[in-house]
């Protein structure tokens, strides 16, 4: 077992500088997405031995303590963001995986750590919110990014699932700005589902499109672990069943839906 004690202690100690923000609201659910997000990395490191295609990085310790020091530590950007621009729009504001990786050098938040363990960590802090990985990234690199990656998608969607029901005063800022209009979706994000392609957060218009978008992500996860606990979460349901009983939209919910049951038995991913 990694003990991250002393990590867990020392980002709790960061977020309190952030205490005195007005309307903070948005940063308390960022302290409870990270340490979902470390749950979920350490669910992933955990189930190494046991997944055929991801075998071998259970015996590099370096590798899996960087995953948990990299999930911690992954969107401690957002406060400074937060409390400076007062969004999480990254496109009018700042690359927040950028600023996360300075805020962790201006802490020297990784000072115990071995060089390897720094290195990874900072690599998959900085690309952790990617479209897509360079195909010239380091195995081990990539490894480590990829835990970051799924963590993160899964806990993303237990927020958007939750927003997506409910109209509550920091819905805005997690639904970055879209429409409410539950009748209508984007044909762009659409065509992503149909062609087996992630959307991208710049084409979102309506809600219903940030339900298509997070099915997308199935694709994306590495983990069949993570596929796993998606199927077994009951969100995807959730998201696809808010999704309007139009004709024009059949076919991508179906798709969605043979996604869905793939995951369930932890295949269906990139690999
Ligand atoms: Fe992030």
């Amino acid at each position: 077992m990694i003990d991250l004690s002393d990590h867990r202690r020392r980002f709790l100690a960061f977020t309190e500088d952030f205490r005195d923000v007005p309307d903070a609201a948005p940063l308390r659910l960022k302290v409870e997405h990270t340490f979902k997000v470390v749950g979920q990395a350490e669910t992933i490191v955990a189930s190494l031995k046991d997944d055929p295609d991801e075998q071998a990085w259970s015996g590099d310790a370096d590798a899996c303590r960087a995953a948990l020091l990299a999930s911690l530590y992954h969107d401690c950007g957002r406060f400074p963001q937060f409390r400076f621009y007062r969004t999480f729009l990254d496109a009018k504001s700042v690359n927040h995986a950028l600023l996360s990786l300075r805020t962790m050098r201006d802490g020297d938040f990784l000072r115990d750590e071995s060089v390897r363990v720094r290195h990874l960590a900072q690599c998959a802090v900085l690309l952790h919110n990617r479209y897509e990985l360079s195909p010239l990234l380091s195995p081990v690199a990539r490894f480590v990014t990829d835990v970051v990656r799924d963590s993160d998608k899964l806990d993303i969607f237990r927020i958007m699932v939750g927003y997506l029901e409910n109209a509550l005063p920091e819905r805005d800022a997690v639904l970055l700005h879209v429409q409410d209009d539950p009748g209508r979706w984007t044909p762009k994000v659409m065509r992503c589902v149909l062609e087996g392609r992630v959307a991208r957060y710049a084409d979102l218009r309506f809600v219903n499109d940030f339900r298509l978008l997070l099915g997308t992500w199935m694709r994306e996860l590495r983990f069949a672990a993570t596929r796993r606990t998606l199927a077994e979460s009951g969100l995807m349901e959730e998201v696809l069943a808010g999704l309007p009983d139009d004709p024009e939209l059949r076919q991508a919910r179906e798709k969605l839906h043979v996604m869905l049951e793939e995951c369930r038995h932890g295949r269906g991913g990139k690999r």
